[in-house]
């Protein structure tokens, strides 16, 4: 299968008046055609800014992709021009957040928000954008596209606002959706709809996605390869039933206990003791989730751990497995 968009050691840093915050801390995944990624972990190990770092909106000077590469369909994404990187974000890769109202303009009616990209980087005329934008609502499942096309952002439920956001991702039939939570905010019913959708689009189309989410009954459901993220970094990525049969991380293994059954979604995620460490106090000598671990040895807490591949295609930055960290 063709790699869609390779990341290597991806380094974001935000750099705050309490010190420098390795929000991104050397990533690596690869997300191929047609294919569904999804990146779990708690609040703060840097989905979002892994997300951003992508999609080119890691605003500096607080903030900067520090080192790494993003390639996507071969393409360095962070060697080429402003304008160059501009067309194939707006065209090729296109993310939804986990609040529509934050990214649509109150000001604006829907069609006209739709309709904008379309004339923009399609190049339609207004007639042409307009009738894809009615075929785009449809395509999301709301009913009366015509009628909702003069609707204002306000006017819609948080639902319908997200298929609305879905419909815009899609407009430009990018090769790449990012979607960051998209349906954390909605209830259960409304949640289980909207994956749906993005699920048929997908093989509709034959798109890739990179999901990010922190419910697993989501992964379950929707990935293909999964990637855990702890503070910043990547500790395990697999096939989603290699990894949901046989987790390797402790801290993947402490997820999936707090969520024992496949096919399920819950609120609740995690009950793994302690805490996340804080970002501006992590020690670069020992395994960032050493404090946390059951499986603790003296080892773990000299030296990281480096990613390394076990059988059955997983990887896995652990002093339980292999050789790892031998070359840190
Ligand atoms: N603008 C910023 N300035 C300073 N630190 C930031 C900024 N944005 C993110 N961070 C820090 O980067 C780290 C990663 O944040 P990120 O938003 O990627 O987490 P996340 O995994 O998406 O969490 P959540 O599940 O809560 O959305 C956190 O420690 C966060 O505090
Ligand atoms: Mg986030």
């Amino acid at each position: 299968m063709k790699p869609v968009l390779e990341i290597e050691d991806l380094s974001t840093h935000f750099f705050t008046e309490h010190g420098e915050v390795k929000a991104v801390d050397r990533v690596s995944l690869s997300i191929n055609e047609g294919e569904t990624v999804c990146i779990v972990g708690e609040s703060g190990c840097g989905k979002s800014v892994t997300a951003m770092s992508i999609m080119g909106l890691v605003e500096e000077p607080a903030g900067k992709v520090v080192g790494g590469v993003i390639r996507f369909e071969g393409d360095n994404l962070l060697k080429l021009s402003k304008n160059e990187q501009r067309t194939i974000r707006g065209n090729d890769i296109s993310i939804i957040f986990q609040e529509p109202m934050s990214s649509l303009n109150p000001v604006l009616t829907i069609g006209q928000q739709l309709m904008e990209p379309l004339m923009e980087h399609l190049k339609l005329s207004r007639k042409e954008a307009h009738l894809r934008a009615i075929e785009l609502i449809e395509m999301v499942d709301i009913p009366r596209p015509e009628q909702i096309a003069g609707c204002y952002p306000h006017e819609l439920s948080g639902g319908m606002l997200q298929r609305i956001m879905i419909a815009i991702a899609i407009s430009c039939n990018p090769r790449l959706l990012i979607a960051d939570e998209p349906t954390t905010a909605l209830d259960v019913t409304i949640q289980a709809q909207i994956l749906d959708k993005l699920a048929q689009i997908k093989s509709d189309s034959n798109m890739s996605i990179l999901l990010i989410t922190h419910d697993l009954g989501v992964v379950a459901e929707m990935a293909d390869h999964v990637v855990v993220m702890y503070s910043g970094k990547v500790v395990e990525t697999g096939g989603v039933v290699e990894l949901f049969e046989k987790p390797l991380h402790p801290y993947t293994q402490g997820l999936l206990r707090s969520k024992p059954v496949i096919n399920q979604r819950q609120e609740q995620l995690y009950s793994i003791p302690g805490q996340v460490p804080n970002p501006l106090e992590l020690n670069e000598q020992s395994c960032y989730f050493y404090e946390r671990c059951e499986h603790r040895k003296a080892i773990c807490n000299t030296k990281q751990p480096l990613l390394q591949e076990e059988p059955g295609n997983q990887k896995v930055a652990c002093w339980l497995y292999g050789k790892a960290g031998e070359a840190s």
